[in-house]
């Protein structure tokens, strides 16, 4: 298991990510280059609470990604699971954007790194899938521990196992 240490490139100030992600994706809509759904799929989530590293969510109801900037946490449904992603790109530390090609996936502006929606490395100079949070289901919540995560170069089998099945 990784801890998170934010020395060199950290990531970008997370209000200015959401807004650069809601105003370059409403302007893809607007422009007629992105689906609506691709708009309609990413939207801010606030934690429910934090207990120490713990932070509760409650399980979205429908495929989609939610940003949660306080608590620098993706959280993903896709296709009956559940994820939670450090917001970092595994390779340097940007913060990662929802995927403007409409895919669903993630990319990082830095060096074009591609990722699919349950974190899955496509493209670019990163070298691994993006970091999966620890994450339980407790209920109708899915509680994810922002300071403990896999990566899936080095801790595959618990990468993978990073999940809440529906
Ligand atoms: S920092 Fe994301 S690909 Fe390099």
């Amino acid at each position: 298991m990784s801890s998170h240490d934010c020395a060199g490139d950290c990531p970008i100030a997370r209000r200015v990510f959401l807004k650069d992600v809601s105003l370059f994706t409403a302007a893809l809509v607007a422009a007629g280059l992105a689906p609506r759904g691709a708009m309609a799929a990413a939207s801010p989530i606030r934690a429910l609470s934090r207990e120490a590293t713990e932070v509760r969510y409650p399980i979205p109801p429908k495929d989609g990604v939610q940003f949660d900037d306080k608590n620098e946490v993706i959280l993903v449904r896709n296709a009956g699971k559940v994820y939670a992603f450090a917001l970092s790109c595994p390779h340097q530390s940007t913060a990662l954007k929802l995927d403007p090609a409409g895919t669903g996936g993630f990319y990082c502006t830095k060096h074009e790194s591609r990722y699919r929606p349950t974190g899955e490395f496509i493209s670019g100079r990163a070298t691994r899938n993006m970091d999966r949070l620890v994450i339980r289901r407790d209920g109708n919540n899915a509680v994810v521990d922002v300071d403990k995560w896999y990566e899936s170069d080095s801790e595959p089998a618990q990468w993978a196992a990073a999940v809440i099945t529906l």
